[in-house]
């Protein structure tokens, strides 16, 4: 039997931090064996919000290395751009017209993001899921691994295949498009701030002391963790919903030391703060080292990660562009001649 197919995405917005790769790309990585993967630099979602033309291609480039850096194996995986194989365009130009306004108005992160936009939002940002759903479904993927925000978008994206292939696909031996499963671990799924444990680690906050990047210096990162909130309490605890700082800090420590949870209450349910900020930060910095020397070294061979996208593209396309001509096809559309 054919392995299953998994595909995912992060927009080239700023840095990779934790929360991306504890909740995203850390998952991809260790489930790659088991799946033919499909990792993909989502540039055109990264337009939703006002972006600077300047390092667009820089920061593609720099989240494709990023992956390298963080353990994908293209032995499994195939990573590549979202804006280098148009049909991710041309497919949600196509369920666009089947997707009711209201379901995209219903969206969580849609409402949050207008909100911090003010004024200034437009139709990409409403269409944002749909461009998602149109990534997914381009690759008939089964499982879609991502952080526990991207819940809603996978829903909206199963609703969208149950209409098309309703609309579209009576009489066909095989749906057209596949109903794909949202891959949501439950360690890691949300990391908070470091500032505010009941808000979520996040690219766009104004202060860069409430994530950790995953290209942080040692020294920044002892700063970082130096600083972070806490609480006036002794002794660490999970799930306590008074202390979600303690929370979310004592479940950083156990994913990047590898501890179990009962190892890591054994451990620190009787530290103070002052002796396990800098056991919290040496582990992070242990962690985190060699991602940081891998992604130096494909960032010093640019033809090299040149190349991976290449080939990235050419492998996408093939599947994508199958997947397209059979909506065109199921919609009514005639083929080129
Ligand atoms: P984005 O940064 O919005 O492109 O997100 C890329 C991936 O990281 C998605 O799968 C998100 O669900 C995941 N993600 C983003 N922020 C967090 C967070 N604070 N905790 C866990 N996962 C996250
Ligand atoms: N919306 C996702 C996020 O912000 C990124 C994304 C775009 C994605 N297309 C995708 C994730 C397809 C998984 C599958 O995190």
């Amino acid at each position: 039997m054919s392995k299953q197919r998994v595909l995912s995405g992060v927009q080239p917005t700023g840095n990779l931090h934790l929360g991306n790769y504890l909740g995203a790309i850390r998952n991809w990585v260790e489930g790659q064996s088991q799946y033919e993967n499909f990792f993909c630099v989502v540039d055109l979602h990264a337009i939703t919000v006002p972006h600077d033309p300047a390092t667009l291609a820089e920061n593609t480039y720099k989240i494709a290395a990023l992956y390298l850096a963080c353990g994908i194996d293209l032995k499994d995986s195939t990573i590549f751009v979202q804006s280098h194989v148009p049909a991710h365009s041309e497919l949600t130009w196509l369920l666009n017209c089947i997707t009711p306004l209201n379901w995209l108005e219903d969206m969580i992160q849609f409402k949050e993001k207008a909100i911090k936009q003010g004024q200034n939002v437009n139709a990409g940002l409403l269409d944002y899921p749909v461009l998602m759903a149109a990534d997914i479904l381009l690759y008939q993927a089964d499982k879609v691994p991502v952080g526990e925000d991207q819940k809603q978008h996978l829903e909206l994206t199963r609703d969208l295949v149950d209409r098309f292939n309703h609309l579209f696909g009576k009489g066909q031996k095989i749906p057209v498009l596949k109903s794909p499963n949202p891959l949501i671990r439950s360690e890691g799924a949300r990391v908070m701030s470091l500032t505010d444990g009941t808000k979520k680690m996040s690219k766009s906050d104004p202060s860069d002391l409430s994530r950790i990047n995953l290209l942080d210096p040692p020294d920044l990162l002892r700063n970082k963790i130096k600083r972070c909130k806490t609480d006036p309490v002794r002794g660490l605890v999970f799930d306590d919903p008074a202390r979600p700082e303690c929370h979310n800090l004592l479940t950083l420590y156990m994913i990047l030391s590898g501890k179990s949870k009962e190892q890591t209450i054994t451990e620190c349910q009787d530290m103070g703060w002052g002796q396990f900020k800098p056991l919290l930060a040496e582990t992070m910095i242990a962690a985190l080292q060699p991602i940081q020397d891998k992604y130096q070294a494909v960032m010093n061979d640019r033809s090299y990660l040149e190349s991976v996208l290449r080939e990235g593209k050419e492998k996408a396309s093939e599947i994508a562009n199958q997947t397209l001509n059979q909506v065109k096809s199921a919609m009514g559309y005639s083929m080129p001649l």
